[in-house]
């Protein structure tokens, strides 16, 4: 496929580069256009070298009198001759010129000519991001239809943390190819999916979690919204930005989850129970702060209640899917709680010594059903979601 790559002037600028170079790995033909404020950070050699062709840099840049058609009014060729405009990174000013139709260098010129796909793949300081300007335009930008690789949250160049990174390349990648070759196995569905931690209050002030960043349930939830599912995203407390178009609900307990889930099941398909669940709570929580005290004490805990025993137990015609994070034995463990839990598929992953997992944005886990298991290796949390419900949908239709 032909993809039109825009590229911005934002210090992930550079990064753009290693996107082109995975896009022609993939096979596709990448024509770069670098804005004139891109060009401050990286160099359109860079580009040609890397795409094979020559990098637009500018709307008259190319204009002379001897000039044919074609290369006189470049924006409108290349609008014609490109399957897919991506932008990354996309600027805030970028956002913005698109949103309001500004036309006053090549690349605004070209999204006007353009008719195709966009996917946008914005990077910029957080306070930019979340000024209202910017998630109004980002707003317009959904609503046409575009599709933007939200910026995940992380550590900045300009020394803030928070959302506003570029997305991974692979990322930005997979969500080209999602729209150049949509899939909507998923359009009849209705998928419940629970993520993060949940916190158990000790005191006022403190509390028992576990280690989980919510990064598999958040893939789990875009990957099921790309593929034209309906949504219900119940997440504990994590540093994510929740998909666009999922239907979020926040809790922060275990039985605050317990009671989002079974309030939520109405017209359910599925229900993937990817949440690290604490599976204890304080079994009475002060009013007050504890007091440091140089002695050991105890502390009485009792056990969460058990939200994926209760769903088999309720279990309806939806395919239910659990999660088991171990750190030995991963395949008995799978089996025994696809059995005691009455589920239909477990996702077992090791936990503890794997630099997969807790926090990662890759992951290798093993998917258990009552006819066997399959193991998928090391890849992104992405692809693993991909894995995960392209089984499950397998599950539904033979259910
Ligand atoms: C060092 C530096 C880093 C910048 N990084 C970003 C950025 O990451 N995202 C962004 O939206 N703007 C960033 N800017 C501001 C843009 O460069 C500026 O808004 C410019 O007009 C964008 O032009 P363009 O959208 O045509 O590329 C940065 C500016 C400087 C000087």
């Amino acid at each position: 496929m032909r993809i039109a790559l825009g590229v911005g002037g934002g210090i992930a600028a550079y990064k753009a580069a290693e996107l082109a170079r995975l896009l022609i790995q993939r096979g596709h033909q990448v024509q770069v256009i670098m804005t004139s404020g891109a060009q401050e950070f990286i160099t359109p050699l860079t580009f040609a070298t890397l795409t094979g062709r020559k990098t637009i840099t500018g709307l008259f840049s190319n204009v002379s009198p001897e000039a044919t058609l074609a290369s006189a009014v470049e924006h409108i060729a290349v609008a014609q001759e490109n399957d897919i405009l991506l932008v990354a990174p996309a600027t805030a000013n970028i956002m913005s010129h698109f949103a309001h139709g500004l036309a006053d260098d090549f690349l605004s010129t070209l999204y006007l000519a353009f008719t195709g796909p966009v996917v946008l793949a914005p990077a910029m300081n957080v306070n930019m991001w979340a000024h209202p300007a910017t998630q109004a335009n980002f707003e317009t930008l959904t609503k046409r239809g575009h599709v933007l690789v939200a910026p995940p949250e992380g550590f900045l160049a300009c020394g803030m943390t928070g959302p506003g990174r570029l997305a991974e390349p692979a990322d930005i990648a997979d969500a080209v190819e999602r729209e150049l070759n949509p899939v909507s196995d998923y359009a009849d569905e209705t998928v419940l999916i629970t993520a993060g931690p949940t916190e158990e209050p000790v005191d006022p002030v403190r509390f028992l979690s576990n280690r989980s960043s919510g990064k598999m349930g958040y893939a789990l939830a875009q990957e099921a919204l790309n593929r034209g599912a309906r949504v219900i995203l119940i997440s504990g407390p994590v540093a994510l930005t929740a998909p666009r178009g999922v239907d979020l609900i926040q809790v922060r307990t275990a039985q605050e989850m317990h009671d989002a889930v079974f309030a939520s099941l109405d017209g359910v398909t599925m229900v993937i129970k990817c949440a690290a669940v604490s599976d204890f709570q304080a079994a009475s929580v002060p009013a007050e702060k504890m007091k440091k005290t140089t002695a050991n004490f105890s502390m009485e805990l009792e056990p969460t209640v058990d939200i994926l025993a209760e769903l088999g137990r309720a279990k309806g015609d939806w395919v239910l899917v659990g999660f088991a994070a171990e750190t030995g034995n991963l395949e008995q463990e799978a089996k025994r709680k696809l059995a005691e839990k009455n589920c239909d598929m477990i996702v077992g992953n090791l936990v503890g010594t794997s630099t997969t997992g807790f926090g990662s944005d890759e992951n290798e886990v093993v998917l258990v059903t009552k006819s066997g298991t399959t193991e998928v290796p090391r890849a992104t949390k992405r692809e693993v979601a991909e894995r995960i419900l392209t089984e499950a949908l397998t599950l539904r239709h033979a259910s």
